[in-house]
């Protein structure tokens, strides 16, 4: 049976806007994240503390975290590749850390600069300082269901790098398909795959919709009893390292598809549809959700 309610984690602000061409201004930024707290999200992922050279569009996450109104409740979590990262974080007040890492070495290799092996080795002392300052620690698995530069990754893969996320104390991790390939079955295999080794509730999907699965895999996911899952107002996004990929589904979509199916995810509908409506113009990109678009339309 499905779950009765989901947690959406909104991404937007991180994994959407990190592939703007164009410097997204630091208020526009705090703007959508308070727009997003007001709207109900229960965990939004706010910014990145990342090598401003690597991905320069994360620069201001300082200034973005010290901007916003926290709601209380809500996670804000954010992205930390090492040390360096985590104490801008720590600095920030970020209530939920990502350690990020992947199922295939070649996109290891050319998101983070290191193996598989060296970001585990790498994320222990983040994931334990996060420990002992009291923040979640959440790990994100890249590349779960395919990758742009090895094609194939085995389920076995992503169960390995499942086990060594859960040795390093993660409370959830994420199951990403970062360029969107995945179908339902794979989807259902690797889910099936990796809440033997992981608790099923602390597991998430993080699906971005290039070729137009996301929605599918997520009720794929949803069969599997997964009950968080990542997506982007307005399906802003891309990635940086994995050409041709396109934004996490849409948040619209997925609360669109979780009131079809009488699945609570708090969150108002009518509110996100506005906020797609707002950082769509604000960036100057096409609304890519297909629920958001056909309500604005009405
Ligand atoms: P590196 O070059 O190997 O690192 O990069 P380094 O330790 O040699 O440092 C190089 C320079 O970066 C130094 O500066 C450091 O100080 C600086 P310099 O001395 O040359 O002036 N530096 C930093 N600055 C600020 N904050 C930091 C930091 N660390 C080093 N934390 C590194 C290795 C991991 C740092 C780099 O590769 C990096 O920042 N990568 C980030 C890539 C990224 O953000 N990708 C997008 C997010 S992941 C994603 O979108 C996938 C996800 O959505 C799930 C999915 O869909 O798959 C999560
Ligand atoms: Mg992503």
């Amino acid at each position: 049976s499905l779950p009765h309610a989901v947690k959406i984690v909104e991404v937007g602000p991180r994994d959407g806007l990190q592939n703007e061409k164009e410097f997204v201004p630091t208020e526009i930024k705090i703007d959508l994240v308070n727009r997003l707290s007001a709207a109900g999200f229960r965990n939004i992922e706010a910014a990145s503390f990342v090598s401003p050279k690597w991905v320069p569009q994360m620069a201001d996450g300082a200034q973005v975290m010290a901007g916003i109104e926290r709601r209380p409740g809500t996670i804000y979590s954010v992205l930390t590749p090492n040390m360096k990262g985590f104490d801008g974080a720590l600095a920030a007040q970020a209530d939920e850390i990502v350690i990020f890492g992947a199922a295939s070495e070649a996109f290891s290799q050319k998101n983070i600069n290191c193996t598989i092996a060296e970001s585990i080795a790498r994320f222990e002392p983040v994931a334990r300082a996060a420990k002992e300052s009291g923040l979640r620690v959440r790990g994100s698995i890249s590349c779960a269901l395919g990758c742009p530069y090895q094609g194939e990754v085995p389920v076995p893969a992503v169960v390995d790098v499942v086990q060594r996320m859960a040795a390093l104390g993660c409370d959830e991790i994420d199951i990403a398909d970062t360029i969107g390939v995945g179908t339902p079955g794979r989807t259902r295999e690797v889910f099936a795959a990796v809440t033997k080794v992981f608790p099923r509730e602390r597991l998430s999907g993080h699906f971005h919709d290039t070729y137009g699965q996301a929605l599918a895999n997520i009720y794929a996911a949803l069969l599997e009893g997964i009950e968080i899952y990542h997506a982007s107002v307005a399906g802003l996004g891309g990635c940086p390292y994995a050409k041709g990929a396109t934004g996490n589904v849409a948040t619209e979509d997925v609360l669109y598809l979780m009131n079809g199916l009488g699945i609570e995810t708090g969150i108002d509908l009518d509110a996100v549809v506005s906020i797609g409506d707002f950082i769509s113009k604000a960036v100057g990109r096409a609304n890519v959700s297909r629920a958001g678009r056909a309500l604005l339309a009405k």
